[in-house]
């Protein structure tokens, strides 16, 4: 039985992971296989009323961390696993490394916490690849501020969050090297688009 891929897009908060969307997804059509686009919080429709409440809503950190593994364990069994059992590769604007990343770093959730809802939520799934856009945040922040949109609340948040944020996301690739895969974020948008290619072929030969 053929299964498809399951891969993930992380980095901070400007970093720009959002813009690559369209191009990696595009990149993965030319090989022939169906792909779904999806993104976390969210990807279902009550995903997307619990993305409306975190993203907005002032709330205990254990609480945001419950909320975003309720949407996830909704998006892993409604479209994340059909998916990939019909073959299609699946490309998601987040998975759980940003809850260790934001909850755990930023937030300093308890990290065995963190484990143990990652066990309930999802035993026996883990992206196959993770592309992780790694940016110093007083940049990120820049370019946050030139796009005028109104911020959420994590994105409100000081650069020091960012900060413990970004440390989060590299202790994650620092512990599965072959899985989260490191690419440098700054500089324009030409520059990481062919950084991010040629992470994708050396992860997907
Ligand atoms: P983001 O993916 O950056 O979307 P947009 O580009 O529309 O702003 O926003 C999602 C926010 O949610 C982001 O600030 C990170 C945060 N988040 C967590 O804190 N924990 C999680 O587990 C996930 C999936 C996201």
């Amino acid at each position: 039985m053929t299964t498809g891929r399951f891969i993930s897009l992380e980095g901070i908060d400007g970093a720009g992971k959002s813009s690559h969307l369209d191009s990696l997804a595009g990149a993965i059509r030319a090989r022939g296989v169906e792909v779904v686009v999806t993104r976390e919080p969210g990807g279902t429709p009550l995903g997307e009323k619990l993305r409306a409440l975190v993203l907005r809503e002032p709330m205990e950190g254990t609480t945001e961390a419950l909320l975003m593994f309720a949407a996830r364990r909704e998006h892993l069994v409604r479209v994340i696993e059909p998916a990939l059992a019909r073959g299609a590769w699946v490309l998601s604007d987040r998975f759980s490394d940003a809850t260790f990343a934001y909850q755990c770093g930023g937030r300093g959730l308890d990290r065995g916490v963190f484990a143990a809802l990652q066990s309930l939520v999802h035993p026996n799934r883990s992206p196959d690849a993770t592309f992780l856009f790694d940016l110093d945040p007083d940049v990120a922040l820049e370019r946050q501020r030139a796009q005028g949109r109104d911020p959420d609340k994590f994105e409100r948040e000081a650069a020091a969050f960012f900060r413990r944020v970004r440390e989060a996301y590299l202790e994650r690739a620092c512990e599965e090297p072959s899985r989260v895969r490191v690419i440098d974020a700054s500089g324009s948008l030409e520059d990481v688009r062919a950084r991010l290619a040629l992470a994708f072929a050396q992860a997907f030969p």
